[in-house]
């Protein structure tokens, strides 16, 4: 099969390469999904589960890619849930080989029904963003109707499902983010914006949850913002300053059926609206995840026909 490989860690990006590789098979509880497009988060490269298996060993060459969308054509052993022929999207595991591949195996768990009326682009562009919002909001950010919420990076992949999720659910949402993005984020349901290269950060006053995607300065002047009792979620590693009097918060996101549902649900009925910036063939993937000029939104790899 067609799949995109990498074997460079320091090359990045530049290093990713279209290859051939054997079709993959079913582990138990797993399926074989054909992909038919496939979500790529550029950090990815940084990771070390792109590189080494939970050994520690040697993993390359790695297909990268966590996001899929795709229909099932092979049951592992034991497999229940899913059947073959069925449309399906989700969350990869991390170290395994990914999505940028006309096939791949994964566990039966890590997927939900994608719904006929739902694009594989979309579908492939929402495991990692939509989970990762969920997750921070409501499952680990305790996210109360009322309450305010500063969304880093508003516009971007994570940061647009943060500020539409809090705003669905009846907080008041503030985006952050580069000027140019300021109508993208409160076209994505931020109520105000602040612009972090001219605005002053600390103006936005208590917030009672923080929603950092990009850490550094940034997210340690946005501790300081956080009222007692508030929460600070970070999705971009342990946290480096802690709120005086609050929850600070770091973690990976996981891939969970009934949410990936959730969210699906939200898309179809006009809810939520996914943040795809550029959409490109498998054999146009590295010029792709290479551009030459700043794409907002996500980039999804369109796989077969
Ligand atoms: N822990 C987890 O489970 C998890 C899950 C998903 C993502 N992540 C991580 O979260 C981060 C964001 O992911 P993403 O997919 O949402 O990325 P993204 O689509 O690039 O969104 C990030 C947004 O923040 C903006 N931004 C970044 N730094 C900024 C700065 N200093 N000032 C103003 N705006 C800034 C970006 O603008 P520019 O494009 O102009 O920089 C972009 O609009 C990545 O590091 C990713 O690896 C972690």
């Amino acid at each position: 099969m067609k799949a995109i490989v990498v074997t460079d860690q320091a090359a990045g990006t530049a290093g990713m390469k279209l290859a051939e590789r054997p079709e993959p098979s079913p582990a138990i509880n797993d399926v074989v999904v054909q992909v038919r497009a496939s979500g790529f988060v550029p950090t990815e490269l940084t990771w070390p589960s792109t590189w080494t298996d939970r050994r520690g060993q040697d993993r390359t060459p790695t297909i990268p890619g966590h996001e899929l969308a795709g229909v099932v054509t092979a049951l592992g052993y034991g497999t229940t849930g899913l059947s073959v022929g069925q449309r399906v999207f989700g969350l990869a595991d991390w170290y395994r080989d990914g999505t940028l591949a006309e096939y791949i195996a994964i566990e039966a768990r890590n997927l939900a029904p994608l719904p006929g009326d739902i694009d594989f682009t979309v579908g492939a562009s929402l495991p990692i963003s939509g989970l990762t919002a969920w997750q921070g909001l409501f499952v680990l950010g305790r996210l109360q109707a009322g309450q305010s919420v500063l969304a880093h990076g508003a516009a971007g992949a994570v940061g647009a499902m943060v500020a539409q999720l809090a705003h669905e659910a009846g907080a008041y949402v503030i985006g952050t983010g580069r000027a140019a993005d300021r109508q993208k984020a409160l076209d994505f349901g931020a109520q105000e914006f602040v612009d972090l290269d001219r605005d002053v950060l600390e103006d936005v006053g208590g917030v009672d949850l923080v929603f950092d995607v990009i850490g550094g300065d940034i997210g340690k002047r946005s501790a300081r913002l956080i009222r007692a009792g508030g929460t600070l979620v970070s999705i971009v590693g342990p946290v480096e300053a802690r709120p005086a009097d609050g929850r600070a918060i770091d973690f990976v996101v996981e891939s969970d059926r009934a949410q990936l549902g959730e969210i699906v649900e939200r898309v179809r009925d006009g809810r939520l609206r996914t943040n795809i910036g550029n959409i490109a063939s498998l054999d146009d993937a590295v010029a792709a995840f290479n551009p030459t000029k700043r794409v907002s939104g996500k980039t999804v790899i369109r796989v077969g026909s």
